[in-house]
């Protein structure tokens, strides 16, 4: 029988929820075990992909409850005073660096549905010290908070398992302000890569089945609104399968989308 998009979500819940268990009894699967479906891949996804100094800002559990397949502050640029969104925040290490990168003057909301990851992520951020970070509850097709305002949206290895992508990309459109920005890590197939071959390449829950293939990552934000939309791939996590770094910015003149814009100045991110 066919599994409902219900059925996949509650399936993703309750295989976060186990990992982050994992992580705050100790138990392992952390550093991408939980992300990744092997041993073998624990350099694709999860702490490695953070440099030292990165690493070296986090508490342990923080570092031992990432499970994402890139690091999207790397490629945000935030800047100090910015207001920043974390889709799927886990254990909150993205949330905790992007609130010490915008500092004291600056936000960074994570959401996430499962609540042993809040619980987690909330843990963290308090041990880091971190006072402008909020962690709300929900789901990413439905994002809790108003349109315009947000201005960097950024995601690490989440969108992959979402069951309405469309929905999620239209929901980033509305919270960012006219002008913001994603940078979002996730994994992305090659085109050539059908559903099904994808789905051969590894399970839904561990990242790999649910992924779009970067023609469709392109349309798909291009849809919702979304100009100088880039999918690179990084590193490769399974055969013609990627951990890729999406950057797009949202229109500011929706009139004019499809024509060329103009580059803006040279941003002084802290990050
Ligand atoms: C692979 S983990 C990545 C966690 C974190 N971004 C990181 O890099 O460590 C996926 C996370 O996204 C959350 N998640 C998955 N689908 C979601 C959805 N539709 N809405 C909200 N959260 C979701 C899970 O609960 C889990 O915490």
């Amino acid at each position: 029988m066919a599994t409902t998009a219900d059925e996949l979500r509650e399936q993703v819940r309750r295989r976060y929820a186990e990992s982050a268990r994992a992580v705050t009894e100790g138990s392992g699967c952390g550093s991408g075990g939980c992300c990744a479906d092997g041993e073998s891949d624990a350099a694709k996804f999860g702490e490695a992909l953070y440099d030292a100094e990165q690493r070296g800002e986090l508490p342990e559990a923080a570092a031992l409850a990432s499970l994402g397949c890139g690091n999207p502050i790397a490629v945000a640029e935030l800047g100090a005073g910015e207001t920043v969104l974390d889709l799927g925040s886990g254990g909150g290490i993205d949330v905790i660096l992007s609130a010490k990168c915008v500092g004291e003057t600056g936000l960074a909301y994570g959401l996430d549905m499962t609540d042993e990851m809040l619980a987690l992520a909330r843990s963290n951020a308090a041990q880091a010290g971190i006072r402008n970070a909020i962690f709300l509850k929900g789901v990413i097709e439905e994002i809790p908070l108003p349109a315009d305002s947000i201005d960097v949206v950024i995601s690490n290895c989440v969108i992959n398992l979402s069951t309405n992508k469309p929905a999620v990309l239209t929901e980033i459109a509305r919270v960012l302000k006219p002008g913001g920005r994603i940078g979002i890590s996730d994994v992305v197939a090659e085109d050539r890569l059908t559903p099904a071959e994808r789905s051969e390449r590894g399970s839904y829950v561990g990242c790999i089945a649910g992924a779009l293939s970067k023609g469709e990552y392109e349309a798909g934000l291009d849809a919702a609104g979304f100009e100088r939309v880039s999918v690179e791939f990084t590193h490769e996590v399974a055969d013609g399968m990627h951990g890729a770094i999406v950057k797009a910015v949202k229109t500011s003149r929706p009139e004019q989308k499809g024509l060329p814009v103009v580059q803006p100045a040279a941003r002084a991110g802290c990050c």
